[in-house]
């Protein structure tokens, strides 16, 4: 598997932000950070410069994941810099597939859910925005799910 890694939900505040602190925290743990990567950026716009979500900033300290990173929108040029670029949602994947300006930057697109392994009945990570408390909830528990496939791959390489 590649070493620079971008995640890609719609405002870049809750799902995106979350995976890229707990893989960033997952592979200092594991003592493999130095030469992996990783970002993240929404395909919309509207929240760039913001801060993360404060529901999903509090939901994951709570599990000590710090999220430090600030909006910003995804653009063609993610395609060059990153090697994988993973979706959220079937949405998200659609955005970036039309973003996508050759076959070989489609090809660096994947969706989240195919690095779930103990969530069979997920197939995207779910929109936490106008959900409650247990939206963030679920969103974390699927993506320690799918962050957890992807450290136990980058460890291989
Ligand atoms: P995210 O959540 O895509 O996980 O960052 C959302 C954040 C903002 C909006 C929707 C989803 N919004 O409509 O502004």
């Amino acid at each position: 598997m590649k070493q620079r890694i971008l995640f890609v939900c719609l405002g870049n505040i809750c799902r995106s932000p979350a995976a890229e602190a707990m893989l960033k925290m997952l592979l200092e743990r594991n003592g493999i950070s130095e030469n992996i990567f990783v970002d993240s950026a929404g395909t919309y716009g509207g929240h760039s410069g913001e801060r993360s979500d404060p529901r999903m900033r509090s939901a994951a300290a709570a599990r000590g994941i710090e999220m430090t990173h600030r909006a910003r929108q995804v653009r063609e040029a993610d395609f060059e810099k990153f090697d994988m670029v993973i979706a959220m949602d079937d949405n998200n994947y659609e955005a970036l597939f039309r973003l996508a300006p050759d076959r070989a930057a489609q090809q660096k697109i994947f969706r989240f859910r195919e690095f779930l392994r103990h969530n069979p009945d997920w197939s995207y990570i779910p929109d936490p925005y106008y959900e409650g408390h247990e939206g963030f909830e679920l969103v974390l528990d699927l993506l320690e799910d799918g962050c957890a496939t992807l450290v136990e791959s980058l460890q291989q390489e």
